[in-house]
């Protein structure tokens, strides 16, 4: 059974198409990713209206480069993202699906992206066993429970502000350091001490919820703290504040997701989304899951971002689970819960 998967919930157009190899793993075929992040490198993040027009002129060159790269004319199903993520960047994924099941009279299946993320690690380390996921992206920090990739996913916890992510952006754009400053503020870590500056924890007080996150409170740490060396007329020690800051949030986002692996039992952690390409939160949950006995498994940088892949191998998935296919009237779901994994 050879699976499509067509994403576009954000700033990334992608189609995937992967071979189902009957035994709970899949094969790529292809992969091709046509982003528009540096469209939206001026307003420092993205704009819904500028990705959206993006994925309309992107959708059909980037499923004519997958079906030449994999050899595939007519795939045997085609999956989707259906939510959640932006309405109109989502619109655009969904009615291509759509004509394309219709013309070539296949499948339609409606999946939902954060299963994606987890589903992913499958094509490289195999059969998934009972995990617990933690995604964190520009739009996503979730922390979740998998019994099983056809099956409804339990959320444990999420953010209750920004994104980890976001909050990468937000604080590496207060640095100077450029859009998305994710990964510049990475590497001007490196250079920093990491226990410089005593940056908040939040939400670990023995009263916050367990499982959620927030990173707004650090992130207007780090801007009170820059507001300060300003005012005073000190440099700003850059290296510090990115290597404390980062620090912080490599601690909350580890620290819970291993709580969560002890708290329910679970001997497996999965990292997902474009953030856990940091090598802070990589070495912590690396360093944190040997001291706990939990096998860590990251799939690699370039199928933790967005792409079509993650939706083929989530759509194989759900398809081998038995569910059934979608309605050609399906809609889009921008705020579609974890706990759905398919219309
Ligand atoms: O998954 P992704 O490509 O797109 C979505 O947001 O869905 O994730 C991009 C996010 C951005 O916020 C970017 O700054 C962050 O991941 N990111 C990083 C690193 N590489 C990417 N954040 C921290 N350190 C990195 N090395
Ligand atoms: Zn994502």
């Amino acid at each position: 059974m050879i699976v499509m998967g067509i994403e576009s919930s954000c700033d990334e157009t992608g189609v995937g198409i992967v071979e189902w190899n009957g035994d709970t793993t899949t094969t790529l075929l292809a992969d091709e990713v046509a982003s528009s992040v540096d469209e939206h490198a001026r307003y420092g993040g993205v704009v819904p209206e500028v990705a959206s027009r993006a994925h309309l002129e992107a959708i059909v060159p980037t499923m004519r480069r997958a079906r030449s790269a994999a050899g595939v004319d007519r795939p045997d199903a085609i999956a989707v993202t259906i939510g959640p993520g932006l309405a109109g960047a989502l619109l655009v994924g969904v009615a291509a699906a759509k004509a394309y099941a219709a013309a070539w009279d296949v499948p339609l299946y409606a999946v939902n992206h954060l299963g994606g993320h987890v589903a992913v690690d499958t094509l490289e380390h195999g059969p998934m066993p009972p995990c617990v996921a933690l995604l964190v992206s520009g739009g996503h920090t979730h922390l979740l429970r998998v019994d099983d990739l056809g099956a409804p996913i339990v959320e444990l916890g999420t953010t209750v502000d920004d994104a980890a992510g976001e909050a990468f952006d937000k604080v590496a754009r207060l640095l100077g350091l450029g859009y998305p400053g994710g990964p510049a503020l990475d590497t001007v870590a490196a250079q920093g001490d990491p226990n410089a500056i005593a940056f908040p924890r939040g939400m670990t007080g023995p009263r916050d919820a367990r499982y959620d996150f927030s990173f707004s409170g650090l992130k207007t740490a780090v801007a009170r703290f820059v507001e300060k060396c300003e005012r005073v007329g000190d440099v700003v020690p850059i290296a510090d504040v990115a290597a404390s800051f980062q620090e912080a949030v490599a601690d909350v986002l580890t620290r819970k997701a291993l709580r969560a692996c002890a708290d329910t039992g679970v001997d497996t952690l999965v990292l997902g989304g474009g953030a856990t390409a940091n090598s802070r939160i990589r070495s912590l949950a690396a360093e944190r899951c040997a001291d706990a006995g939990v096998t860590l498994r990251i799939p690699r940088p370039r199928l933790c971002t967005d792409n079509g892949v993650m939706i083929a191998t989530l759509g194989a998935h759900i398809i081998a689970g038995g569910a059934p296919a979608s309605s050609l009237r399906v809609a889009t779901d921008p705020s579609m819960s974890v706990q759905i994994s398919s219309y």
